[in-house]
């Protein structure tokens, strides 16, 4: 019989990633929900459902009437600094949809996914196992902190992916990404302050969609750190993408964070440790030089 996976979230660049991963892989039904229309090109090999998980009725609705035997819920509120100045919003998108999910999947014997964040820790002491203890310097790491703790306390059968700086191309994007970023700079001659005081493993977004796939296709329970496996500051990705697409790199300088003032504060060094994932699901991401490689045959 077919397993049905239902995503949120999929006009999303993580959601994005999820449907042309699960539209491939045989043996799947694969129901894909966001808010208002669907904003994917290709419509063929899954159904869609507008769901705004905000909307607890619709919520109820849409997973009472499709069933899924898994939910991997990627939608969230994920800017930081609108997250901190916009906090009741976030807190109902981060927090009490998850709720509703859970509530969901609690009527319906279906396995949640929840994906989450390294903006949970406080970045003291990265890179972090699964069993670290959690900090959150943001609001966006309190709603999803909040969030975590609502699915793990849930009684239902639970994973979460937790994840950083996630990146990729995806279809009617607003958001930029460092690569992007990076390499339109340089291209354009242009001098780029780049950070060495934080510490990441940058996740590519096909990479995280295998990660979360790999859990649901095992309905694997527990916590799992789905990143990229190199740790790198922001300066260190400057310069692998400088030397990928053979760019200038003296246009690229050394900052420091305290030289950016933003809302909302950011963990100096997070990054995961992925022996778990490896051990346990098989997980083995792409080196973030692959990465590069991966996003510039879409470019
Ligand atoms: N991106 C990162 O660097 C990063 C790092 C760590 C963790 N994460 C986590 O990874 C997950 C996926 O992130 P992403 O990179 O794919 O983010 P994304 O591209 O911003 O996608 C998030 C999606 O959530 C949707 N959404 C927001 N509110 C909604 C609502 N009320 N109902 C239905 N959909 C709603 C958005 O819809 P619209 O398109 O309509 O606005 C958007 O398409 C999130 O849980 C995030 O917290 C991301």
């Amino acid at each position: 019989m077919k397993k049905r996976i239902l995503i949120t979230g999929s006009n999303g660049l993580l959601g994005q990633k999820l449907v042309d991963l699960l539209t491939q892989k045989p043996g799947i039904d694969l129901v894909a929900t966001a808010r208002g229309a669907n904003r994917l090109p290709n419509s063929d090999g899954y159904r869609y459902e507008s769901m705004d998980i905000t909307n607890r009725q619709q919520v109820l609705d849409v997973v009472g009437e499709t069933k899924p035997d898994v939910i991997i819920h990627t939608a969230a509120m994920t800017n930081v600094d609108q997250c901190e100045s916009e906090k009741d919003a976030c807190w109902a998108q981060n927090v009490r949809a998850v709720e509703y999910l859970v509530e969901a999947s609690r009527i319906n014997s279906t396995f949640l996914v929840h994906v989450s964040t390294d903006f949970i820790f406080d970045g003291a002491s990265g890179p972090y196992t699964e069993e670290a203890d959690a900090n959150p310097i943001s609001f966006y790491g309190w709603s999803k902190y909040a969030a975590e703790k609502a699915v793990i306390h849930s009684g239902i059968k639970w994973a979460i992916a937790r994840t950083v700086l996630v990146y990729g191309i995806a279809h009617d994007m607003s958001r930029t990404n460092i690569i992007l970023w990076v390499k339109k700079s340089l291209e354009d001659g242009k001098t780029i302050k780049v950070v060495t005081d934080q510490w990441r493993t940058p996740t590519l977004a096909e990479d995280l969609a295998l990660g979360c796939w790999l859990i649901a296709d095992q309905e694997a329970e527990g916590i799992f750190n789905i990143s990229g496996k190199d740790f790198l500051t922001p300066y260190e990705m400057a310069m692998q993408t400088a030397d990928f697409f053979q760019l200038d790199k003296s246009l690229i300088t050394q900052a420091d964070s305290s030289t950016f003032s933003q809302p909302a504060r950011r963990p100096p060094r997070t990054g995961f440790v992925l022996d778990k994932p490896r051990r346990v699901l098989g997980y083995e991401p792409k080196s973030f030089e692959e990465g590069i490689a991966v996003l510039a045959a879409q470019l």
